[in-house]
């Protein structure tokens, strides 16, 4: 997607650097961040630096990638397998993340020159992350009719993967072909991707929208102002539950109360068949840290961090939560939209 008329993609290699785009700073700044070694790409995963299914995925194949680059002759397979544990424990949700270390181990090991091979595959991940965000815009925008009014949660944009996105990809393409969309965004605390990731990627592309308060939604079904819902995917079970970033679960209930169509937008690389329920999806939990305290800019244009709740009180942070199948209408994947 363009950012200022270039064309940017959240995350690439070049030589042996990963490129990210730095996600805690937007929408205040857009700066670039250059990770020089597996580890320096496994603590840019950590703290979100980069962060959505998708971006990890391919972050984390390019993690891979520089640690056999890294890796010297004596020890060459203890090293990387090291540095694959390293990868794997960044974060626990998103199955883009296992998908990307396991592909791209697994290629290396057949390989003459693990190295490159590492290299090419990781590269290859990407560019599927991005096609595939693509053909997810195809196949929804065939669901979205002109005149909807769109509900998201999170970030499930272009920044949230390679390229394009998921959730936001089919009203990308709704817009691209003249039609009269508009999109509320849950802010979706306590990290705000909503209100500062969304609705920055929306205001780049001149998509009307409007951000609202996490406790919004449930009075904006009730007065019919939402058509249809749209949300990305962390990991999808076996049985078509979903993991996705906290406060989606009451969203279907909401939509499914009030008969509005709740889609969930995600490429195939998030399905995780090991997974027979949503039950036995990891959810992690962050720092509380992130739910006492905000971050915004000053009025002299510095990135500050503020106390925003009691001093002293402490806070539970559950990153994730998990929606059962009953209550999403349809899966838009990169081959076609499942429905349930
Ligand atoms: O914790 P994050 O920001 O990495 O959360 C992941 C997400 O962005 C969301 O859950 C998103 O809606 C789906 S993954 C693109």
């Amino acid at each position: 997607m363009k950012v200022n008329g270039k064309d940017y993609r959240t995350v690439w290699m070049e030589g042996s650097s990963v490129f990210l785009i730095e996600q805690n700073l937007l929408p205040f700044k857009f700066e670039i961040f250059e990770s020089k070694s597996y580890k320096q790409t496994c603590t840019a995963i950590k703290n979100m630096l980069v962060r959505g299914a998708g971006a990890i995925g391919s972050a984390a194949g390019f993690a891979m990638a520089q640690a056999f680059l890294e890796a010297s002759e004596k020890g060459f397979w203890e090293f990387v397998e090291k540095a694959k544990k390293e990868i794997e424990a960044t974060r626990p949700t998103a199955q883009n993340l296992f998908y990307a270390t396991e592909q791209v181990y697994q290629k290396a090991k057949m390989s003459n020159d693990p190295a490159e091979t590492a290299i090419q595959t990781a590269q290859s991940i990407a560019d599927k992350d991005a096609e595939d965000s693509r053909k997810i815009g195809e196949f929804g925008n065939e669901l979205i009719k002109d005149g909807y009014n769109i509900l998201t949660h999170c970030n499930a944009g272009w920044l949230a993967f390679t390229d394009f996105g998921t959730a936001l990809s089919p009203i990308y393409m709704a817009h691209k072909s003249e039609k009269n969309i508009f999109v509320y965004v849950d802010e979706t605390r306590p990290r705000s991707q909503g209100a500062r990731l969304t609705a920055w990627e929306l205001k780049n592309e001149g998509i009307p929208h409007a951000i609202i308060p996490d406790n919004a939604a449930a009075h904006l079904m009730q007065q019919g102002k939402i058509d249809m819902v749209i949300v990305g995917a962390d990991r999808i079970a076996a049985n078509g539950d979903i993991a996705n970033k906290i406060g989606t679960l009451e969203k279907a209930i909401c939509a499914s109360e009030y008969g509005i169509p709740f889609y969930v937008a995600a490429p195939t690389s998030t399905f995780d068949p090991d997974c027979k329920t949503g039950k036995e999806i990891p959810i992690e939990e962050r720092n509380p840290d992130e739910v006492l305290y905000q971050t915004g800019l000053t009025k002299d244009g510095k990135v500050e961090r503020v106390l925003v709740c009691s001093p002293d009180s402490e806070a539970f942070n559950p990153a994730f939560d998990v929606t059962p199948a009953k209550f999403i209408t349809g899966i838009i994947t990169e081959k076609g939209i499942i429905s349930s």
